[in-house]
């Protein structure tokens, strides 16, 4: 049987991390898990109780009931893919529209907020086996990781694509919503103090402006391949 491997991918944010790591992961036979999906699910908390708004996050009310929240991955039986519960609940689409996108970054500075994050996601991992997309993956929560990709794109193509995705589930949002949301996460999340987003120094750079969906798959399989190899 063959050996089984860490993948972590990182990136700024729409750029096609989850879309990559789910096909991977799917190929490989590995499990998927989107960490930043936790980070939303924290922020949806927050938001329901008060503890976020206008931007700004009550930090210390919310490490106050860190303990309070369970996020969990449960299969979806038709589509087969992973949904993020909060507390028991089906949040998946709750946590991609943007009043939860405009909160996330500023709960994702919280030390302590990461802290339970982080020792979660390494307890998903251990095994190996799992493909694992976020700001943090491959430098704070699998820095052995045997495969790291820190992926990105310009800013534009990628609130392009987070705007197509959006408005083809019929959301009413605008380009230049989304392009200030994608700009002001990267920027929040590259300078804060807590795991900011950086390349790991052993991390392989995907640019995929002008790269298809396949293309970057392909990719991404020949570099995973010659690593089980190894
Ligand atoms: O998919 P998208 O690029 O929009 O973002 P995401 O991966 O769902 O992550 C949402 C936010 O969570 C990011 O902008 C970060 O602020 C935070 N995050 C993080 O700090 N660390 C991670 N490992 C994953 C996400
Ligand atoms: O996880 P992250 O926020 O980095 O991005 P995503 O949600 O995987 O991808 C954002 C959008 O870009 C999705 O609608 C993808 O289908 C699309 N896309 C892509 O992932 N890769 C390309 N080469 C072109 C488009």
């Amino acid at each position: 049987e063959n050996k089984k491997i860490v993948i972590a991918i990182d990136g700024h944010s729409s750029c096609g991390k989850s879309t990559v790591a789910k096909q991977l992961a799917q190929q490989l036979g590995y499990i998927y898990l989107d960490s930043g999906a936790m980070y939303r699910a924290v922020t949806l908390f927050a938001l329901r109780n008060k503890l976020a708004s206008n931007g700004t996050v009550d930090e210390q009310a919310l490490i106050s009931r860190l303990a309070e929240i369970k996020i969990e991955f449960r299969v979806n039986a038709t589509t087969k893919q992973n949904e993020t519960y909060l507390n028991g609940e089906n949040v998946e689409e709750e946590i991609r529209q943007l009043p939860v996108a405009n909160h996330v970054s500023p709960v994702a500075t919280i030390r302590e907020v990461r802290a339970e994050m982080v020792k979660q996601q390494q307890l998903m991992g251990q095994e190996k086996g799992i493909v694992m997309d976020g700001r943090d993956i491959g430098t704070v929560v699998f820095p052995n990781a045997e495969l790291k990709i820190f992926m990105t794109a310009s800013p534009e193509v990628r609130a392009q694509r987070r705007y197509d995705e959006l408005t083809a589930k019929g959301q009413q949002v605008s380009f230049e919503e989304i392009l200030n949301n994608v700009e002001e996460r990267d920027r929040i999340d590259s300078s804060r103090e807590v795991s900011p987003l950086k390349q790991a120094d052993d991390a392989l750079i995907l640019d995929n402006s002008h790269l298809t969906r396949e293309e970057q798959l392909q990719w991404a399989i020949t570099k995973a391949q010659e690593r089980i190899a190894k």
